[in-house]
């Protein structure tokens, strides 16, 4: 499912491209009667990606499998492995070697430390005593393993070059996420598409959503956060329970509304139905059990906070009747609300978040008018931007991927989209804020049920979703940009170093 929209006559326009695939008739081939099977115990490794790249610090996952092998999902059956990155400064000279965060795995996840800024590396991964090729590229342009082209057509090794940090002293990080989709039993489903059955969980392991949403709390911890903002589709179809685990989950993190903030998306809008006939009359349709759990009693689904400074506007973007499959939209009063809250405060540094994003460019699928907000309103809050010297940075969701845009009509203003929580890559972004500028790094989750979850849910539209989901490019999903933020306050942590001490060796053991 690219997004949380996608519709069958989306699938018909894309399918002709993605048909025009290699890869396509491969994944059909491989799913089909013609597969061939070699030795059990040769292991191949796949999938190589660089994910996140700090001023400091990079990491690489990748993949292993038993050759040959086809689990049901048109990739091979995982195979534990050993797994290294050779390392240097010089493609002849990879004289640094990192081991896997959890060796002898299928998921491998390795962290090279202590880089450079502005420093280019070069790097090769092994497992089996084999070279890693990269995730395929074959419907977009850019890659998966580098921020420049170097070893792509020679198998390595691959390269990247540091960033510099953002400018000025560090003042404390958030946790951007949104589509955890808390309740959903199968991820990849395109109704009326019966090629696309869609992925679901082993047999007996827990539920994936809470899976990642559970990994992805743990991981904010480990890194530090002092926020974590959830940008809508916190659950399936807003149903009660689901929105109460969600809850339970994220509670995890902290306090609602001091630490952590949700915003609705199209799947947690009201519904009709039993199971939400215990809920107040939703305002558009149906019963609104979003609005009760998260936003209870008369206070509206949208909200403005200072937090240390920052000012953090959550949108609801589906303030609207409809099925879910249409364009976001606010209603007359929150437009206004929002354009007034603006205003107010213009000078202030300023986050938004909401669910739909108010651009989507470079998609290898069709971009449809309900990938984003309603065109209109979109026309209204870029202008109100370009007129806003505070804000900086925009958080969305809904298309289920990592993007980095910026509209010619708001320049100043980073958009950017994130890859779902609840499925491949299965992640979340850390914003770091400094006083001169700030820092957007995705990282996948990483307890080991997530990083086989992720492995499992790659698989979806015969395998081509990574080409959709990761970014097309490292800088979709890191970049640094400069910017005065000196008027927000630093955080002081509220945990000491012992507690992040043992926080990391409780993760280590977890696996
Ligand atoms: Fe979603």
């Amino acid at each position: 499912m690219p997004g949380c929209d996608f519709t069958r006559r989306d699938f018909l326009k894309w399918s002709g491209v993605a048909a025009a695939s290699p890869l396509f008739a491969q994944r059909l081939l491989i799913n089909g009667a013609g597969r061939e099977r070699r030795r059990r115990d040769d292991i191949s490794p796949v999938n190589l990606e660089l994910v996140t790249l700090t001023e400091d610090r990079a990491v690489i996952t990748w993949y292993t499998g038993y050759t040959g092998t086809d689990d049901g999902l048109g990739r091979m059956r995982p195979a534990a492995a050993d797994g290294e990155v050779r390392w240097g400064t010089h493609p002849d000279r990879l004289n640094r070697v990192a081991g896997s965060r959890w060796p002898d795995t299928a998921y491998h996840y390795v962290e090279l430390r202590g880089l450079e800024p502005g420093r280019t590396y070069y790097y090769e991964a092994r497992s089996n005593g084999m070279p890693v090729p990269p995730t395929p590229f074959t419907l977009i342009t850019g890659n998966a393993v580098g921020t420049s082209d170097f070893g792509l057509t020679t198998g390595g090794p691959y390269s990247f070059t540091v960033p510099e940090p953002p400018p000025g002293r560090f003042l404390f990080s958030m946790v951007l996420c949104n589509d955890l989709h808390v309740g959903e039993t199968t991820a990849g489903l395109v109704g009326g598409i019966p090629e696309l059955t869609g992925i679901q969980q082993v047999p007996g392991r827990p539920p994936y959503p809470e899976v990642m949403l559970e990994s992805l709390v743990d991981d904010s911890r480990a890194l530090g956060a002092s926020y974590l903002l959830a940008a809508g589709d916190i659950t399936a179809e807003a149903e009660p329970v689901d929105l109460t685990r969600a809850g339970q989950l994220l509670k995890r993190f902290g306090r609602y509304r001091r630490d952590w903030f949700v915003t609705r998306g199209n799947h947690d809008r009201a519904h009709d139905g039993e199971a939400y006939a215990g809920c107040r009359v939703g305002e558009w349709q149906g019963h609104d059990c979003f609005h009760d759990r998260f936003f209870p009693g008369d206070q509206p689904t949208y909200f403005s906070r200072a937090l240390q400074g920052l000012r953090v506007i959550g949108l609801d973007t589906y303030d609207k009747p409809g099925r879910g499959n249409d364009p976001g939209g606010l209603s007359a009063d929150q437009l206004d609300w929002f354009r007034t809250e603006l205003a107010e405060h213009r000078a202030e540094p300023t986050l938004v978040f909401g669910h739909h994003p108010l651009v989507v460019q470079e998609s290898p699928f069709p971009i449809t008018p309900s990938n984003t907000l309603d065109a209109a309103q979109v026309a209204t809050v870029l202008g109100d931007y370009a007129q806003h010297p505070g804000i900086f940075l925009h958080h969305a969701g809904h298309t289920h991927r990592n993007k980095h845009t910026i509209s010619p009509l708001a320049p100043a203003v980073t958009l950017q989209e994130v890859a779902a929580g609840k499925e491949y890559p299965g992640g979340f972004t850390l914003l770091r804020l400094y006083t001169g500028g700030f820092a957007l790094n995705f990282y996948k989750t990483r307890s080991r049920a997530a990083r086989a979850w992720s492995e499992r849910s790659r698989q979806e539209i015969f395998g081509l979703w990574p080409q959709f989901a990761l970014g097309s490019r490292v800088a979709d999903r890191n970049i640094v940009v400069s910017r005065d933020l000196s008027d927000v306050q630093p955080v002081r942590s509220r945990r000491s170093a012992s507690d992040a001490a043992a926080e990391e060796r409780r993760e280590l053991a977890r696996d």
